[in-house]
């Protein structure tokens, strides 16, 4: 028996990057998924690679933007029609700032860009939680939300993502304390990723897409794990948030799951590069 069969899950932003890893992981440990993201071509492309894989009739998709909450409501009853019921959402739609610092943001976009952030990457998450709550409280499900080290830590992006990302960890944290003890409320902040990830339109980067390439050659000088993980490599960590074999005790834990921000070093990154000749394990 796989470790989240017969579960039924919703994720927004699951057509690409982290969410569409996420869905390949749920669909091969049983569950069956609902995908809600604004991307109609996204959205082609994981049902015809869904479908390609056999778990076609284990997938639903709404196309519709997190920050309508009519939209939000509309995935929640599309996934209990097909399924019969919603043991779990995972927020996880959001953009980025391409680290739009202070000094750099344009005074006459201030507004909109802020709205664009926190209505994309905070206010959706928020509607998704309302819109699940009637049948997570029936399931006695969870909620799990993407946050990023941008959520605990500067320079992860501009002010605008980093306040979204710090808002998310405030969210998890009320609605675990409210929502208890019938759903259980979890997140997991990623570190960098190669995605799609884009940014705000006001300020010019709804097409722009995070650097991927680059970033994945710096990150060996950035955290202590020494390399850039793909998104599959985050998945575990969402199965074990949505697993009810094995995770009962967690609500309000949000996993720093970023290759060790927390932890690096005064002087240099991590102290182990030369731990396996310092054992003598190697010359
Ligand atoms: N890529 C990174 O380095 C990184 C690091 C830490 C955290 N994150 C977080 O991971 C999550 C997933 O991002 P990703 O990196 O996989 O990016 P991505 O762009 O590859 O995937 C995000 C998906 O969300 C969808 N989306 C965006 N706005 C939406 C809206 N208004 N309504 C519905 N769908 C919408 C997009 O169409 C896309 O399919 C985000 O919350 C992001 O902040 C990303």
């Amino acid at each position: 028996m796989a470790r989240l069969d017969n579960e039924i899950i919703l994720i927004t932003g699951g057509a690409s990057g982290l969410g569409f890893a996420i869905v390949e992981r749920f669909l091969v440990e049983g569950a069956s998924i609902a995908v809600m993201d604004k991307s109609e071509q996204a959205i082609d492309k994981l049902t015809q690679k869904i479908h390609d894989q056999g778990y076609g009739d284990k997938l639903v998709t709404i196309q519709g933007d997190v920050r309508v909450y009519q939209d939000n409501e509309t995935a929640v009853a599309r996934c209990v029609d097909k399924f019969g019921k919603l043991d779990c959402i995972i927020g996880n739609a959001g953009i980025w700032d391409f680290s739009t610092s202070l000094v750099r943001l344009p005074t006459e976009k201030l507004d909109q860009s802020f709205d664009d952030l926190f209505h994309t990457n905070v206010k959706g998450y928020l509607y998704l939680a309302k819109a699940a709550l009637e049948p997570l409280t029936r399931s006695g499900g969870s909620m799990i939300f993407t946050v990023s080290n941008a959520g605990f830590y500067p320079d992860g992006g501009g002010p605008l993502y980093t306040a979204t990302k710090h808002a998310v960890v405030g969210l998890i944290r009320q609605f675990a304390f409210e929502l208890a003890p019938h759903i259980r409320v979890n997140g997991v902040a990623p570190g960098a990723i190669d995605t799609n990830l884009r940014g705000s339109e006001a300020l010019g980067q709804a097409e722009r897409v995070i650097p991927g390439k680059a970033l994945s050659a710096a990150v060996p000088d950035l955290v202590p794990v020494g390399v850039m993980p793909s998104p599959k490599d985050y998945t575990g960590a969402y199965v074990f948030f949505a697993s009810r074999e094995d995770n009962i005790p967690a609500t309000g834990v949000i996993l720093n799951h970023d290759g060790g921000f927390g932890v690096r070093g005064f002087s240099r990154i991590r102290g182990g590069d030369k731990l396996p000749k310092e054992l003598g394990i190697e010359s």
